[in-house]
């Protein structure tokens, strides 16, 4: 039997028509979300990746009805064409988008990251991209983009 979700994605609240045992992935694309984006859908790639209470979680791997009264954000709600995210302007910048199709989850990731640490090393940057995979590059930029974005973000650059 379907249910109601009460969940604020992307700073609106919604009330979204649920079946129990949907994806929150799916429930995300079905209606508009496309950034998140359907990969392995068993929790290896990363692709699905969104932040959900402050955490990055991936959405393949959990029930829509477990985000009930949360907070999500998607790439929808981080930036624009025209007015993109620090984190999204080094990514283009350093060159690493390829296919695209990893890059909303891993910016998603780095985003959840530089919120809870404006100054992260090499090393912590790596370890919060580590569930995101990326068949096109390899890693090294995006790290870089990481650190570029950082510095933007606290005003060094
Ligand atoms: S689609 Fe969710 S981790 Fe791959
Ligand atoms: S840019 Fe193609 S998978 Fe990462």
């Amino acid at each position: 039997m379907s249910q109601i979700l009460h969940v604020t994605i992307n700073g609106e609240q919604k009330e979204i028509s649920i079946e129990p045992d949907e994806l929150l992935l799916d429930v995300l694309r079905r209606v508009g979300y496309k950034g998140v984006k359907r990969g392995c859908k068993e929790g290896a790639c990363g692709t699905c990746t969104i932040i959900l209470n402050g955490y990055a979680v991936k959405s393949c791997i959990m029930l829509a009805a477990q985000a009930e009264n949360g907070e999500i954000t998607t790439i929808e709600g981080i930036g624009t064409r025209d007015n993109p995210h620090p984190i999204q302007q080094a990514f283009v910048d350093e060159g690493v988008v390829q296919c695209g199709f990893c890059i909303p989850g891993m910016i998603l990731s780095a985003k959840n990251l530089l919120d809870k640490n404006p100054n992260p090393t090499e090393e912590e940057i790596s370890f919060a991209l580590d569930g995101n995979l990326c068949r096109c590059t390899g890693y090294s930029g995006q790290i870089k983009a990481v650190k570029a974005a950082a510095e933007a973000i606290r005003g060094e650059k």
